[in-house]
């Protein structure tokens, strides 16, 4: 079984989501798919057959910060995993590897499974290992059996451009060995039903993190139906 999360990103409309629930909810899939739509879309999610996460959420429960979403309310409306620390929210939002580990934090006590993103930009590409062990360097002491890393490398996201077989067990590999055995690691960068097969059957990885493709209800399918 392999973990397939569908990241729609700022996309999306009501009547997009009830079309993929309906169709997806046909889909008899052995994996574990998890979709994260925005949140305002979450509520449509009720019947959905399988899980749902959120693209990000705050690190308190509750008070006056005004446009962020509680962790404890995104799992009380029906979330089990929230993505946090994407490259996006990084470059865009400003976040660092400090309100991220406080983001995995809630997320953990409020018992939603957080799927953690790292990878290098272009412009660092030969440094990987220092920059992925710089932004797991908080993570390191702490128990990671519930948390779920995706390494998406920033210059892969949205390019049509992927790793190659060799660079990406290389890095799974890497990954393995500081974050342990048991963690789970998502590949995520330019996924769609032609790559995704060859991805999944590189060493160490666990599921697809996957952003475009998942916006296309036919090419999801396909991913979610790829057998393991
Ligand atoms: P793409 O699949 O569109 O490259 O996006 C990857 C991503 O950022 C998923 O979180």
């Amino acid at each position: 079984m392999k973990i397939i999360v569908a990241n729609w990103k700022m996309n999306g409309t009501v009547a997009f989501a009830d079309r993929f629930i309906e169709e997806i909810n046909l889909v008899d899939s052995k994996n574990l798919a998890v979709v994260c739509p925005p949140a305002a879309l979450i509520g449509r999610f009720r019947d959905f057959r399988y899980k749902i996460g959120a693209q990000n959420c705050f690190s308190e429960n509750e008070g006056a910060f005004t446009g962020e979403n509680s962790p404890k309310l995104l799992k009380e409306i029906g979330c089990e995993y929230v993505i946090v620390g994407h490259s996006e929210r990084r470059a865009i939002f400003g976040e660092t590897d400090e309100s991220v580990f406080k983001k995995w934090k809630a997320a953990i006590e409020n018992r939603l499974t957080p799927i953690v993103c790292v990878g290098e930009k272009a412009n660092e590409r030969e440094n990987w290992r220092e920059i992925l062990s710089g932004q797991l360097k908080l993570f390191l002491n702490e128990t990671l059996s519930e948390t779920i890393f995706a390494y998406e490398p920033v210059w892969s996201i949205g390019t049509g451009v992927i790793p190659t077989k060799e660079s990406i067990e290389t890095v799974f590999e890497f990954l393995k060995e500081l974050l342990g055995n048991q963690t789970r690691l998502l590949y995520g960068g330019s996924v769609n039903s032609q790559n995704a097969e060859q991805i999944l059957n590189c060493k160490n990885v666990s599921g697809l993190l996957i952003g475009g493709a998942s916006l296309k209800i036919d090419e999801f399918k396909k991913i979610m139906e790829m057998k393991r």
